[in-house]
């Protein structure tokens, strides 16, 4: 995390080689998360330290013929990520500057405001694709991004919309040319709150984004059944086994 002049801080998520979500990068986001509430800095922005991808999710290996005791760990934690940037009273901004597949897609629509770089891109929600369910929270993210016709449609089709349906749709709110001028347009949007009483601004923010937090917070255990019951099943271990194959098989043409 590196926090400017301005007081905003930039996280950068650097786990090589496509910033996956497992269980030791979710701890060490909740952790920045925690700091950057705590340093009341003005704002956060979101970016990756991989020139073409911004996160590829979650990590399938987490899932794939998992342990018991550590998956239960990731989903909660996982849980505590997304309640944490979601509900961030401070504001948020994404810089996407790269691929932005599930998880992916879904920190960059927990925060308030997103710009991707301009290019070969793609960002959404594909977890049907991989024979995997969405769970409600993943599904919230979106459609509290973009219409809801269009965040069903996506959703059941594991949709991966290029940068421009992304711009033309909102999933996006701007492009860049590069990931400098993505970072400044980020910081343009968090010093529209410059005049604006903080207490105020993460209290409606809050109230606007608290009945979606709410279905989580007194669903949790649920939630986590939901996902472990999913997951330990032949049909959906196989999916991941033949797309972790296919990942594999593109990755060495
Ligand atoms: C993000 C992505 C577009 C980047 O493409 P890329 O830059 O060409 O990178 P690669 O596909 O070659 O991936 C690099 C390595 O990361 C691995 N990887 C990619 N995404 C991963 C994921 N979500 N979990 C675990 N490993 C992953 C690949 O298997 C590959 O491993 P290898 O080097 O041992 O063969 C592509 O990796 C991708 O589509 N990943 C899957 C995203 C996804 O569907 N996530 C859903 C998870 S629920």
């Amino acid at each position: 995390m590196a926090v400017d002049n301005d007081g905003i801080a930039v996280v950068t998520l650097q786990r090589p080689p496509v910033n996956s979500l497992n269980l030791d990068l979710l701890q060490a986001m909740n952790n920045t998360f925690d700091d950057v509430a705590k340093n009341k800095s003005k704002g956060m922005i979101l970016t990756s330290a991989s020139p073409t991808v911004f996160s590829a999710g979650l990590d399938i290996m987490e899932m794939y013929k998992p342990d018991p005791k550590r998956v239960e760990t990731f989903w909660v934690t996982l849980q505590d990520m997304w309640l944490k940037l979601f509900g961030a009273s401070f504001p948020t901004a994404a810089a996407i500057n790269g691929h932005a597949p599930a998880g992916g897609c879904l920190i960059a629509t927990s925060c308030e405001y997103r710009v991707m770089l301009s290019g070969k891109f793609t960002i959404g929600l594909n977890e049907t694709a991989l024979g995997i369910v969405a769970p409600t929270w993943f599904q919230d993210s979106l459609r509290h991004t973009i219409p809801t016709r269009q965040a069903e449609i996506a959703l059941t089709t594991g949709k991966m919309f290029t940068v421009d349906e992304a711009l033309k749709v909102g999933l996006i709110d701007e492009t860049a040319a590069d990931k400098a001028e993505a970072i400044e347009k980020c910081k343009k949007f968090i010093k529209r709150f410059d005049k604006i009483p903080s207490l105020a601004r993460g209290m409606t923010k809050q109230i606007f984004r608290q009945e979606v937090l709410k279905k989580l917070l007194t669903n949790r255990q649920a939630d986590t059944k939901q996902f472990l019951d999913l997951v330990n099943q032949p049909k959906v271990q196989q999916s991941l086994e033949l797309y972790l194959a296919m990942l594999k098989q593109k990755s060495q043409k």
